[in-house]
C-alpha cells in the first residue's frame, strides 16, 4: 500500500477526484492524510467526509516560511507519504521543503507550462488571445512551476470565455489527469530522474507524455 500526503489550499475538487479514484481505479494507494494552511479550505471538509485525517497548519504561528515548512515537513513525515501531492496549495515552498520530497512531490498548475506560471492563469491566456488553454501535471522542484511535466491536457478558449468559464473547463480535464498521474506513480511507472520525468522507462518529452 502506497501513502500519499495532499496538500491543499482551498476548494479541493482535485482532492476529491483523487478521493474518488483512490477507492476505484487507483489500487494500493491511501490518503494518509490532508494539510491545509487554510482554516476554511473546504477540502478539510471533504477529507472529514472520506474519513480522511485532515489538518490545518497555521502559516501566522511561524516566523518564517522555513519555519512553517519545517514543522509542516514533521507533520506530514509522520504519515510516512510516498508522494505529496500538492492540490491547489496555494503557497510558495522553501528549498528545504522541495528538496526533502524530491522526486515524489507533484502539482497541478492550470497552464500549459511552461505558459503561464504563477496566478491567473486563465486571465492571462484570455488576455493574450489564446485559442487554447490548458493544465499541467508537474513534478516539482526548486523553480516555480518549473519541474518536469508529466501531463497536460488542452482545452480550447471560446470568444465568450471568461476566466470562470475557463476554470471550469480546465478543472474538468484536471480532475481527469490529475488522478491517472497518481496512479502512474503509485505503480512504480513514474520517476523522476535529473531533470527529467520517466514514464515506464521512457524519457517524456517539454510536454510530458503523448500518447503515440
Ligand atoms: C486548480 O485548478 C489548480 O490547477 C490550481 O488551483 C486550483 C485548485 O482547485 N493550482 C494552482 O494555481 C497552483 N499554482 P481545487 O482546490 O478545486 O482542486
Amino acid at each position: 500500500m502506497k501513502n500519499i500526503v495532499v496538500l491543499i489550499s482551498g476548494n479541493g475538487s482535485n482532492l476529491q477526484a483523487i478521493i474518488d479514484a483512490c477507492g476505484d481505479s487507483v489500487p494500493n494507494a491511501k490518503i494518509s492524510a490532508v494539510f491545509s494552511n487554510k482554516q476554511q479550505a473546504y477540502g478539510l471538509t471533504r477529507a472529514q467526509d472520506a474519513q480522511i485525517s485532515g489538518y490545518f497548519v497555521d502559516p501566522k504561528q511561524f516566523n518564517s516560511r522555513e519555519d512553517f515548512d519545517q514543522e509542516l515537513m514533521k507533520q506530514i513525515d509522520q504519515h510516512q507519504p510516498d508522494l505529496i501531492v500538492l492540490a491547489g496549495y496555494m503557497r510558495i515552498l522553501s528549498n528545504n521543503f522541495v528538496r526533502h520530497y524530491l522526486g515524489r512531490m507533484i502539482n497541478i498548475h492550470p497552464s500549459l507550462l511552461p505558459k503561464y506560471p504563477g496566478l491567473d492563469t486563465h486571465q492571462k491566456a484570455i488576455d493574450a488571445g489564446d485559442e487554447e488553454h490548458g493544465t499541467s501535471v508537474h513534478f516539482v522542484t526548486e523553480e516555480l512551476d518549473g519541474g518536469p511535466v508529466i501531463l497536460q491536457a488542452k482545452v480550447p478558449v471560446f470568444e465568450e470565455d471568461d476566466a470562470q468559464t475557463l476554470t471550469a473547463r480546465v478543472q474538468t480535464q484536471e480532475h481527469k489527469i490529475y488522478p491517472l498521474v497518481v496512479k502512474w506513480f503509485v505503480q512504480d511507472r513514474l520517476s523522476m530522474q535529473g531533470n527529467h520525468a520517466y514514464l515506464d522507462g521512457n524519457k517524456l518529452g517539454e510536454a510530458g507524455y503523448a500518447e503515440s
